[in-house]
């Protein structure tokens, strides 16, 4: 069966502040999806086998093990790779610490250059920053640039290391004509690295990357584990990110021998259960196949974009709603905050979205087009402890569970709430934290449940 393909956790019911109970909306695929069923399914029948990885004599231990490496191949051919190439994949917890990973086994020196872009999240821009130098292919105001403003930025001296860039935005869900671009980085002898995060849930990873990582929490396996592949040469020598048990073959108290790769890179107890999860997430996507998930998402695309472009006040950051994206928009509504659009959504309609800069801070300022004393006052706000004018907006965005109902019904909450229909309650800002939280004592939304409802928009 095609899309949409329901999830853990669909149908659940919410409570909203008018007392009604409303059938909850995840709209914040982007951020993390729920498990598909038959991810759960694999992860309960394993529990019972569930015992220690690479560690034990029993015959469990050796289930285990065979679980965990049978994962990992599945992950190489995930990412496009033969199992028995040059490539190996190494099971982390996510992206974000599988760039760190390859920050940190890449030996970069402080005077070397990293070629990526103004598009990236935080997780790819972060890791290199504390260990060399960047230089960034800018985009234009929808949020996009040309093959032609990578091969600049990679042609200028000095040479650069490696080219980091996405695969799709979290943002604006711009698809980087990501081909065309590992191609012209290898005509010049330069790596490339595919952030794949928000990719990997929509379409195939390319193939053709030296290095690519993304997370299980993003393709509905959500146990907490992530991917890094990239060349068994990488990680052969020198010590790994992690030092620890596992990843040696001999110790003393002043002598370490690390073992080969992938052990090398994995010390400590390995997330058995994660990997099951991704293995599982893995063979359903590969069975459910991308021209089916690409026609669901370029059908919920199209209408959630086009939908939203023609509410009065709202407006679309990004490209224009004709250019083939994630299926996800990130929007702002005239004259209303976006930590206020996000809250009225949460609690009179039972949507979930994510508000503020999507862990892309770069990116948002672009988008929405600051200018330098725009930025340097809400800065100068939020490093004396006050959020409430951080700028931002709302993304909605889609899975394999989302259908065309539930689109329809954001786009009935934004119409309403952009048309400056009054809210049911009054809604309060926390300066702390930017969120906004209706007033009243109905059920969920107490002024005691506060410590455990904020939306943190941090990142
Ligand atoms: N990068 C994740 C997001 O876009 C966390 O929400």
């Amino acid at each position: 069966m095609g899309p949409p393909v329901p999830l853990v956790g669909d149908g659940l019911s919410v409570p909203c502040v008018d007392g009604v109970e409303r059938p909850y909306l995840n709209l914040d695929a982007a951020a993390s999806t729920n498990a598909l069923p038959s991810v759960a399914r694999s992860v309960h029948e394993f529990l019972p086998w569930y015992s220690s990885v690479h560690r034990g004599a029993g015959y469990k231990s050796r289930q285990a093990t065979a679980a965990y490496e049978q994962a990992r191949v599945a992950a190489l051919g995930f990412a496009g790779r033969p199992v028995d190439g040059g490539d190996l994949a190494i099971i982390c917890r996510n992206t974000t610490e599988a760039i760190n990973h390859l920050a940190y086994r890449l030996r970069l020196r402080p005077d070397d250059v990293i070629v990526t872009t103004v598009v990236e999240h935080h997780a790819n821009l972060l890791p290199w920053a504390r260990l060399c130098e960047r230089r960034f292919v800018e985009c234009g105001p929808d949020g996009v640039f040309e093959l032609g403003a990578v091969v600049d930025a990679l042609d200028a001296g000095p040479a650069p290391r490696l080219l980091a860039i996405t695969g799709a935005s979290n943002v604006s869900g711009w698809l980087p004509p990501i081909d065309q671009v590992i191609a012209a980085a290898h005509e010049r002898g330069i790596e490339v690295f595919v952030d794949g995060a928000q990719l990997a849930a929509h379409a195939p990873l390319p193939g053709s990357a030296d290095y690519t990582a993304w997370s299980g929490h993003k393709m509905y396996a959500p146990f907490g584990s992530g991917i890094l592949v990239g060349p068994r040469s990488t990680f052969s020598d020198g010590d790994p990110f992690l030092a620890g048990g596992g990843a040696v073959d001999l110790v003393d108290l002043d002598e370490v021998a690390w073992t080969d790769p992938p052990e090398r890179e994995e010390a400590g107890s390995p997330n058995v259960l994660g990997a099951v999860a991704l293995h599982s997430a893995i063979a359903e996507l590969e069975r459910i196949g991308w021209p089916a998930i690409a026609a669901h998402d370029r059908m919920l695309a199209d209408r959630l974009r086009r939908g939203l472009s023609a509410i009065d006040g709202v407006r679309l950051l990004g490209p224009a709603p004709d250019v083939q994206t994630l299926p996800l928009a990130t929007f702002t509504v005239e004259g209303i905050s976006h930590a206020l659009v996000a809250a009225r959504l949460s609690a009179e309609y039972g949507i979930g979205v994510r508000h503020g800069c999507f862990c892309a801070h770069p990116y948002l300022m672009r988008l929405l087009d600051l200018t330098p004393t725009e930025i340097a006052d809400y800065r100068g706000a939020v490093l004396a402890g006050d959020r409430r004018n951080v700028p931002g907006a709302v993304r909605a965005s889609c899975g394999i569970n989302t259908t065309v109902e539930d689109v329809d019904r954001l786009l009935v909450a934004v119409a309403a709430i952009a048309s400056k229909e009054h809210a049911p309650v009054a809604y309060t800002q926390d300066p702390a934290t930017g969120d906004y939280w209706p007033e009243g004592e109905v059920r969920g939304w107490a002024s005691a449940d506060r410590a455990v409802g904020a939306s943190c928009a941090r990142g």
